[in-house]
C-alpha cells in the first residue's frame, strides 16, 4: 500500500482541489497518510495570495527535504510535489530554489498528476506542468472516492478576469471558466447520495458564473442555485466568493425566494475609499456597495454579511482609511477578514511608488480589527436566546459533543448530540463565545423526550 499526504494552504478552493487530488490518486493505490513522515508522495497545495503564505511553502520544503534524504539514506524513496498557486506563479524557480522537489503542477493541471508521477518514476527527472486547460481538468477528474461529509465544497467557477491591481489570482488561476450545469448537478447528486446535506459553491468570482446548460443556453448563478435546491437530500446551499459588480438582481432576489439558500453572504469590498477602490481597479464606488447592501437586505432582512478588507494599499491616506472605518460602521458585519497589503511580484500595485510603511499598516489593521471584532461579538450576542437550525458536522472536543453550523455560518457547540452528525436540528443558543456559539437541542429543554 502506497501513502499520500497532502498539506493544504489558503482558500477553500484549495481544500476542494486537495480532495480531488486524493480521489485522483486513489485508483493508483494511494491511501491517505496523516503526516509527511509516513508518506511516499507529499503534495503541498499552495497559496500565493500574500507573501507570508508563499514563504511558508519554502520553509516546509526545507523540512521535507530532510525527511526525503533520510528516507533515501535508508534505501527508500519519497516524491515531493508542489501544487496550487505558488506552483503556477513560480514554476521552474521552485525547483531551482529547492531541488528536492520532483513535481511542480499548477491548479489547472493537477488531473495530470498520475501521469507525472509515472514520468518521474521512469526518468528520475523533474516534471513541470502549468498550462491552463480548465475544461480538460474537470472532464478528467474521477467521481469521489469517499464521502465528503455533511458539508462539502463544489467548484463551479474558476479563474478571474477582474484584475484588481493587488491580486495574483488572474495570473495563478487563469481566465474565468464556468463548469457546465449538468456536470455540477451530477456531482451534487452523488454527494447528496453519500450523505452531504450542505453544499458551498466555490469560485474565485462565483457570482460571475455563466455555465452551459443542457438546453444549449447558459445559466446564471441564481439559476444554478435554483436547480441544485431541487436535488433530494440537499438542505442548504451557500456560495463564495462574490464580486460586488456581479451581484445581479436575480441573485439578490434568489435570497428572498430560495429557502435553502442560507442567509449569509461574503461580499468583499476591500476599502471604503473611492480613491483607493479606483486604484485597486475594483470597478465600483463605496456608495454602489452601500446601495447593493441595502437591496440585499431588502430581499432578505436577516442576511449576515461578511467581507475582506485590505489596509495599507499603496497611497492609502489616513482619510482613505477613515472612509473604510466609516463604511464598516454603516454596513455592520457578522464576520470579516482583514489583511495588510502585501506587494505581489508582477501585479501593478507592487510597482506603485507610495508603498505604506509596515508600522502604519499594523496600526490600521489593529484599528479595523477592533471595530470588526466588536461587530462580530455583537452579532453573536444577538443570537443568544434564539432557536436556530444547526447542521451537525463533526464531533466536538468534549465527550458526546458535536459541532455544527448555524444558518449564519457560526460554529455551534452542542452537548449530547454526537449521534446527530449529518442531521439538522433546532438548537437554542445559550451563549456567545468569542468565535462560536454554545447551545442545546431545543426539544430537550421542552421536556418532550
Ligand atoms: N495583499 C493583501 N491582501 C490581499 N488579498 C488579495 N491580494 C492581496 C494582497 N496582495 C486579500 C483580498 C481578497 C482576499 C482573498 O485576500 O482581501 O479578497
Ligand atoms: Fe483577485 Fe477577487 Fe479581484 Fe479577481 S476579483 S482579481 S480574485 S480580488
Amino acid at each position: 500500500m502506497k501513502r499520500l499526504f497532502i498539506k493544504t494552504y489558503g482558500c477553500q478552493m484549495n481544500v476542494y482541489d486537495s480532495a480531488r487530488m486524493t480521489d485522483l490518486l486513489a485508483p493508483l493505490g494511494y491511501a491517505s497518510a496523516d503526516r509527511a513522515e509516513d508518506a511516499d508522495i507529499v503534495v503541498l497545495n499552495t497559496c500565493h495570495i500574500r507573501e507570508k503564505a508563499a514563504e511558508k511553502v519554502y520553509s516546509e520544503l526545507g523540512r521535507l527535504k530532510a525527511i526525503k534524504h533520510e528516507r533515501q539514506n535508508a534505501g527508500g524513496e519519497m516524491t515531493i510535489a508542489v501544487a496550487g498557486c505558488v506552483a503556477q506563479a513560480e514554476g521552474q524557480e521552485i525547483i531551482e530554489r529547492q531541488p528536492a522537489v520532483d513535481i511542480v503542477i499548477g491548479p489547472q493541471s493537477y488531473h495530470r498528476l498520475p501521469e507525472m508521477i509515472a514520468r518521474i518514476a521512469r526518468d528520475k527527472g523533474h516534471a513541470l506542468e502549468t498550462d491552463f486547460p480548465a475544461v480538460d481538468k474537470f472532464d478528467s477528474l474521477p467521481d469521489e472516492a469517499a464521502p465528503r461529509g455533511p458539508t462539502a465544497f463544489v467548484t463551479v467557477q474558476e479563474g478571474c478576469d477582474k484584475f484588481c491591481t493587488f491580486c495574483v489570482v488572474p495570473y495563478t488561476r487563469g481566465p474565468e471558466y464556468s463548469r457546465p450545469v449538468a456536470q455540477i448537478e451530477a456531482e451534487v447528486r452523488r454527494l447528496a447520495a453519500l450523505g452531504t446535506r450542505e453544499i458551498t459553491l466555490l469560485g474565485q468570482n462565483v457570482n460571475a458564473y455563466r455555465g452551459r446548460c443542457s438546453e444549449g443556453s447558459t445559466f446564471s448563478l441564481a439559476q444554478l442555485i435554483e436547480r441544485l435546491a431541487s436535488v433530494p437530500g440537499i438542505e442548504r446551499l451557500r456560495y463564495t466568493t462574490s464580486h460586488p459588480r456581479d451581484m445581479s438582481d436575480d441573485l439578490i432576489t434568489a435570497h428572498g425566494r430560495i429557502e435553502k439558500l442560507m442567509p449569509y453572504l461574503h461580499l468583499p469590498v476591500q476599502s471604503g475609499s473611492d480613491r483607493v477602490l479606483e486604484a485597486m481597479n475594483r470597478q465600483h464606488r463605496a456608495d454602489d456597495y452601500r446601495r447593493l447592501v441595502e437591496k440585499i437586505r431588502n430581499a432578505r432582512n436577516d442576511i449576515a454579511l461578511s467581507s475582506d478588507f485590505i489596509v495599507g494599499f499603496p497611497g492609502e491616506t489616513e482619510q482613505d482609511f477613515e472612509a473604510t472605518l466609516a463604511l464598516v460602521r454603516e454596513v455592520g458585519y457578522a464576520q470579516a477578514f482583514s489583511f495588510k497589503y502585501s506587494a505581489r511580484p508582477g501585479t501593478p500595485a507592487a510597482a506603485h511608488a507610495k508603498q505604506i510603511p509596515d508600522a502604519v499598516k499594523s496600526e490600521r489593521l489593529a484599528a479595523l480589527q477592533e471595530v470588526l471584532g466588536a461587530q462580530q461579538d455583537a452579532f453573536n450576542r444577538s443570537c443568544e436566546g434564539q432557536t436556530m437550525e444547526v447542521l451537525f458536522e463533526k464531533p466536538g472536543r468534549r465527550k458526546d459533543q458535536a459541532i455544527g453550523r448555524s444558518p449564519y455560518l457560526q460554529p455551534v457547540h452542542v452537548e449530547r448530540s454526537l449521534t446527530r452528525i449529518g442531521e439538522i436540528h433546532d438548537v437554542l443558543i445559550e451563549a456567545a463565545l468569542p468565535n462560536s456559539l454554545k447551545g442545546r437541542l431545543a426539544r430537550e429543554g421542552a421536556g418532550t423526550h
